[in-house]
């Protein structure tokens, strides 16, 4: 792969911060569209998985502005970045930003209202496994909402082949999620298609497995 291009997989550097900037511009359209959907409280408890430059976590602070978000992502690159982003909620307890992978969440069974994932399930090396280490630290009938810009359509061609190739990425349709996820112990799952490609997936923890 790519040196540069391998900063959206696993940021490094300055090539990675670079891309974290770049990313948190780029991916704005596809994350404004995400979080139009999701109803977000003020004391909400929230989780970004694969936080990057931690652009959603600012969005996500100023609607929970009396709750808290949290960040997780296996890069130094997008913890650091993340953290001086949101340096003043870092400060006051409101934001806590941790390095660490999606395959061992290092938050306790029952901690969030909501935990996102943007632009990264793509890179999870076992979906499955992942999002039930997402169920165990969401409250019951908290809430999973996944948002990606690419995923595999269910007619037509893929227009993202290229990327898909280059950087390696495991895409899903539509079907694959509501599988994956029901399996998984989650509920009232629903699927917005954004144009030819982009995809939000919510669904809420089962209670009880
Ligand atoms: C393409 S970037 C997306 C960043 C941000 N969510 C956005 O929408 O701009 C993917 C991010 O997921 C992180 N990531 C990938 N695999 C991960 C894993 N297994 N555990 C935690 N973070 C991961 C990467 O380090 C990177 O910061």
């Amino acid at each position: 792969m790519n040196n540069f291009l391998s900063n959206l997989r696993k940021p490094e550097g300055l090539g990675g911060w670079l891309m974290l900037t770049s990313m948190n511009i780029g991916h704005s359209a596809l994350s404004k569209w995400g979080l139009k959907q999701l109803e977000i409280k003020p004391g909400d408890s929230i989780l970004d998985i694969g936080c990057g430059g931690g652009k959603n976590i600012s969005r996500m602070l100023k609607r929970a502005y009396t709750g808290t978000v949290c960040g997780l992502d296996y890069a130094k690159a997008s913890v650091e970045k993340s953290k001086s982003l949101n340096r003043k909620a870092v400060l006051t307890g409101r934001a806590d930003i941790r390095l660490g992978t999606v395959s061992r969440n290092p938050w306790q069974d029952g901690t969030f209202d909501l935990v996102t994932a943007f632009e990264t399930v793509y890179f999870w090396p076992d979906f499955a496994h992942d999002v039930r280490e997402v169920r165990r630290v969401l409250k019951p009938d908290g809430l999973f909402f996944i948002c990606n810009e690419i995923n595999i359509p269910e007619k037509g061609k893929q227009p993202y082949q290229f990327w898909i190739r280059a950087l390696d990425l495991k895409t899903y349709t539509a079907r694959d999620f509501h599988r994956i996820l029901t399996d998984t112990g989650f509920t009232g799952i629903v699927i917005q298609v954004k144009g030819k490609n982009g995809i939000c997936v919510s669904a809420r923890a089962q209670k009880e497995a």
